[in-house]
């Protein structure tokens, strides 16, 4: 198996060393991607996934081009332009690819340098929504040990480090005030159910898996205090572009009266699009919905819909936490009026 540096996606001798979170739960097993179209095809079927960490993934992939075609020309473009295209929804791929792409005309070393940056930039940033979110859902449920609920993945393997909804849970669970984890299996991928559960558990975090269906239910029945997601892009206004199913927690969050909590890097908020209408949402392939794990669960030519993502609306979101502020929307503030502060380190470091 290929050796991994010291963090989940790296440079190491000439290629991006990652590991394939399709095979999670069965294997952990380290790829080595080579060339920008490898790069491309681990990115659209979810081998890197995460915004924050597809983000990291299409800088590395821009030292991938200039290996193959120098630093500049109609096929370096090319290598580039499919790069920031691989998935849409997400705002940290197009974004990241567009930080380093104009430095390729200073050498491999320097794209490789500030791919580098943006990799260490979203480990402060999770541990800094961490503290930020542990601290805002300890005020929320007043001061008790939290039951909180969560959707896709969104921990270390989604961001590099300790990822954004599920690094406020796990920074709960460091503080001794995480009553209990609810995570959503995540249909059609069951991002949930193979990456989530397996990151509580190995951070030792009591924790239960829900089908998607019963979360609304739970949470009319007040069986979790706050719901915690992340998100792949935020718009202006707040809107927010986050797994689907996210959209439907949020209603049910707010019959149910409970916080809905929105955690993601300053990284993923796009204040250029203003609202969630103007987000693209990614399609996928409908073999994804007739099938789990590449069996058929459908009639055999059965078609489907499969968006991969939806928009919560601003209003069904009681504050968005980053790395760098907490916007409560429940006491009227926004993304325009509050400005961005310190990040955060853990109190005892
Ligand atoms: O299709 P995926 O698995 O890439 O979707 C990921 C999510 O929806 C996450 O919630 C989002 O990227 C934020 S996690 C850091």
């Amino acid at each position: 198996m290929q050796q991994l540096g010291d963090r989940p996606l790296d440079w190491i001798d000439g290629a991006v060393s990652m590991v394939d979170q399709t095979r999670l739960p069965d294997s952990y097993e380290v790829m080595r991607i080579e060339s920008v179209p490898d790069m491309v095809a681990a990115i659209r079927r979810l081998s890197v996934r995460g915004a924050p960490a597809i983000g990291v993934a299409g800088a590395l992939g821009v030292a991938l081009a200039i290996q193959a075609h120098g630093t500049s020309g109609p096929d370096f473009d090319r290598a580039i332009h499919s790069l920031r295209e691989a998935r849409p929804t997400a705002v940290n791929l197009a974004r990241m690819v567009d930080r380093v792409a104009p430095l390729a005309e200073q050498g491999l070393d320097r794209v490789l340098a500030e791919a580098l940056a943006i990799r260490d930039e979203e480990i402060a940033a999770s541990v800094s929504m961490g503290e930020y979110g542990a601290d805002l859902v300890t005020r929320l449920v007043s001061e008790r040990a939290a039951r909180a609920m969560t959707i896709c993945n969104t921990g270390g393997l989604a961001t590099i480090e300790r990822g954004t909804a599920l690094a406020v849970i796990q920074t709960l669970h460091e503080r001794g005030t995480l009553a209990e984890a609810l995570a959503l299996e995540t249909r059609p991928l069951l991002q949930g159910a193979r990456l989530t559960a397996w990151e509580l558990a190995r951070m030792g975090a009591p924790h239960r898996l829900l089908v998607d269906s019963a979360a609304n239910f739970m949470l009319a029945r007040r069986q979790a205090d706050v719901v915690l997601t992340g998100a792949d892009r935020i718009a202006a206004n707040g809107d927010t572009a986050n797994k689907i199913g996210t959209f439907s927690l949020a209603l049910g969050a707010r019959y149910a009266g409970v916080p809905f909590i929105v955690v993601a890097p300053e990284s993923t908020v796009d204040m250029d699009t203003p609202g969630g209408s103007a987000i693209p949402i990614e399609d996928r392939d409908a073999g994804e919905v007739v099938s789990v794990r590449d069996r058929p669960t459908a009639p055999a030519n059965t078609d489907a819909a499969n968006p991969a993502f939806d928009i919560t609306p601003n209003a069904l979101i009681t504050a968005i936490v980053t790395d760098r502020r907490v916007v409560r929307h429940d006491r009227g503030d926004s993304l325009r009026s509050v400005p961005l502060g310190e990040l955060r380190r853990p109190a005892n470091q």
